[in-house]
């Protein structure tokens, strides 16, 4: 018996990476996947169907059963044939990993328009298309469900040299924390993965050696993410979990009041509210950096 026997999942660009290891988990705990990648380039340029194939055979050669899908999540119609495409191959769904993306690192300074808006929307719009048709069809099948989407230390506290990806990431997980009310009184899950893990992405970005690989191998991902989407795991929403290597951290958040006085009194004097917010800072949270999560 596998933990989600019966379930259908659809994960996005499941091609490489952190993806393909969701995709192989998934399929190893019994749900039938449709395995979405547009085989392109790691700035996302190209396109072509073997990393989706090759991740389909993988999963049919260990017992599993999947099927292919080599459009972009950018695409709308695309996204809409995601969700055909495990309708008529399986006959339902019920999970959503939303984990495609492509990088274009540059300093703000150097940044252009084009390699804002690709990346804006790969992550952003990309979540947004797949989710969209989703959660029609979820609502339509009345059996709950269950959305991942993929953030980033990146957007969530961010990295030197990723504003365009920082900006998409933050505002999937703006997104999450939103759709995630929504979804309760339906039984719909949405929850965000901050992950870290030597893949294609972030090879040339890690330390090369044989111990990083096995630390931060994918595979040591994805079985948090698989947890998220089981029936045990149904009162878990609107949560931002940061996982790498074996190690799973909950990022919530905490509201310091920094100054306040009598909403029905005066505003305060610029002067005045600056010296009171300056005499805080000392004790400040010190801003993290997104390994120190
Ligand atoms: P990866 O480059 O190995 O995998 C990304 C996959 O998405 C590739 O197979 C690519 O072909 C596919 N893809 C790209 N654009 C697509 C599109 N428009 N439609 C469909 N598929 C598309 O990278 P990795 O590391 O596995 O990343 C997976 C996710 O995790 C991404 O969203 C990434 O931003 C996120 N992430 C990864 C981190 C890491 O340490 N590897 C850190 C933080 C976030």
């Amino acid at each position: 018996m596998g933990h989600l026997d019966g379930k259908v999942a659809i994960v996005t660009g499941a091609g490489g990476g952190l993806g393909r290891a969701h995709a192989l988990l998934l399929a190893h705990e019994g749900a039938q996947v449709v395995v979405n990648d547009l085989g392109g380039d790691r700035d996302g340029t190209g396109g072509g169907t073997s990393m989706a194939d090759g991740v389909v055979a993988e999963i049919i050669a260990a017992g599993g059963q999947a099927v292919a899908h080599y459009g972009s999540v950018s695409d709308n119609d695309a996204a809409a044939g995601m969700v055909a495409k495990a309708v008529d191959s399986f006959g339902r769904l019920d999970i959503l990993i939303n984990n495609a993306g492509i990088l274009r690192d540059k300093s703000f300074k150097n940044m252009t328009d084009a390699e804002w808006d690709i990346v804006i929307d790969v992550h952003l719009r990309g979540t947004y298309l797949v989710t969209k048709h989703v959660w029609q069809h979820l609502l339509a099948q009345g059996q709950g469900g269950r959305i991942i989407m993929t953030s980033s230390t990146s957007g969530l506290i961010g990295n030197f040299g990723q504003t365009n990806y920082g900006a998409a990431k933050a505002g999937i997980a703006g997104f999450m924390r939103v759709l995630a009310l929504e979804g309760m009184k339906n039984g719909i899950t949405v929850n965000v993965l901050a992950p870290a893990a030597l893949s294609r992405m972030t090879e040339d970005l890690m330390p090369e050696s044989p111990e990083v690989a096995e630390r931060l191998a994918p595979e040591k991902v994805s079985p948090a993410v698989v947890w998220l989407c089981t029936d045990s795991a149904a009162k878990v929403t609107g949560r931002q979990f940061c996982v790498s290597g074996n190690r799973v951290s909950l990022l919530s958040w905490q509201v310091n009041v920094i100054a306040e006085k009598n909403a029905l009194e005066a505003p305060w004097g610029v002067s005045e509210i600056g010296d009171a917010i300056s005499a805080t800072i000392e004790q400040w949270p010190k801003l993290l950096k997104p390994m120190e999560v």
